[in-house]
């Protein structure tokens, strides 16, 4: 096998996030604003043939997780098929699916038995109206229903991801803290990050203070144990059945420990989720070039990746929306 890809930092990248389509039945106000227009045509959708080959070279290159993300994944027609596509390819030993649930009644059996096994899904909160609002419409029943058909099928861990915001969600962290404990979900609490024009709209809320509160009252100790392939912290609670984890990418951001890259669904590689720096792969495949300088180009592509995101002091700097890549 090819050696690893190694970044300028030292950084071995070995995650690669994976946006099969930027549509979504949702708008969160977070990711997408309500009037969006911007969707990529059909035409330019990288076809399961072509994302099997840029994976399997990723593969030989040294990955071994990739996240299937969106828009909402869930809404490529044929999903299941092409998570066990890569699920088959040498190399790849985690296929994990970030989701905000609807679709799960329908495909989540086809998933589990295509090789997915971790699933992330979003919810941030557990009442009808704010929901509403957040997500554009009345989605909590497809998300709940979403939820059962999930453990129905075998997935294991399934975790809640919540953007905390303040004045918005931010008082519900304990009760979503107690519904995920119950139900024996982790709940992921999330910093907002500022995309386009969202993101700064809805400020963030600073998770050190929040999850102090939520130690003292759920009696949390640290996690040692490593979670996940992501940059999230956790805890769990000292009689174990609860665990929950943090995202701070604003008031503490993991950049020194960032080991991923993303393909939006045009086959865009983007190096990081924070800054433009991008390299266009559908020309090349749709021109023939080879598995050896398909692997090139993405070894050149790597040694483009940034130290670190700007998001705390150049808010305003990334104009593209978080469901151009997924997350
Ligand atoms: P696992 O740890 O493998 O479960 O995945 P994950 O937490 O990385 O994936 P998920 O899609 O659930 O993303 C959760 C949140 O983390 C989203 O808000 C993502 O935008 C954010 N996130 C994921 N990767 C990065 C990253 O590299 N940098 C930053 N700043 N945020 C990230
Ligand atoms: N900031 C932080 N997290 C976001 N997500 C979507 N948009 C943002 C944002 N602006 C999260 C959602 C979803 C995950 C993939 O990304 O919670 O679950």
């Amino acid at each position: 096998a090819s050696p690893p890809l190694i970044d300028r930092f030292g950084r071995s990248i070995e995650y690669v996030r994976l946006s099969v389509t930027d549509r979504c039945d949702m708008k969160c106000t977070y990711c997408l604003p309500k009037s969006f227009k911007g969707y990529q045509e059909p035409k330019d959708w990288l076809t399961f043939d072509e994302i099997e080959r840029v994976i399997g070279a990723f593969g030989r290159l040294g990955t071994s997780r990739v996240r299937l993300t969106g828009g909402e994944p869930l809404l490529r027609r044929n999903l299941p098929e092409l998570a066990a596509r890569i699920s088959a390819l040498p190399g790849i030993k985690d296929l994990s699916l970030s989701t905000n649930g609807t679709q799960l009644p329908k495909h989540a059996q086809a998933l589990r038995a295509a090789g997915v096994t971790r699933l992330n899904i979003s919810l941030d909160s557990l009442d009808r109206e704010c929901v509403t609002q957040i997500t554009g419409r009345d989605s909590i029943d497809d998300v709940m229903a979403g939820l059962d058909a999930a453990q129905e099928a075998g997935f294991s861990p399934i975790k809640l991801n919540m953007v905390v915001m303040p004045g918005v969600n931010e008082h519900e962290v304990e009760a979503m803290t107690e519904f995920c404990i119950n139900r024996g979900f982790i709940l992921r609490m999330i910093e907002t990050m500022p995309m386009g024009s969202t993101g700064l709209a809805s400020a963030y809320a600073p998770l050190g203070p929040i999850v102090d509160r939520l130690r003292a009252r759920f009696d949390l100790i640290p996690e040692i144990k490593q979670m996940g392939g992501g940059p999230a912290r956790y805890w769990r609670t000292k009689d174990g059945r609860g665990q929950i984890g943090v995202i701070t990418p604003i008031s503490q951001h993991f950049c020194e420990t960032c080991n991923r890259v993303r393909m939006a669904v045009d086959g865009t590689i983007y190096l990081c989720l924070g800054q433009e720096e991008k390299v266009e792969l559908r020309p090349l495949l749709r021109s023939g070039i080879s598995d050896a300088e398909l692997e090139q180009t993405l070894r050149d592509a790597i040694e483009l990746k940034p130290e670190k995101h700007e998001f705390r002091e150049a808010p305003t700097k990334i104009i593209r929306f978080m469901s151009q890549t997924g997350g």
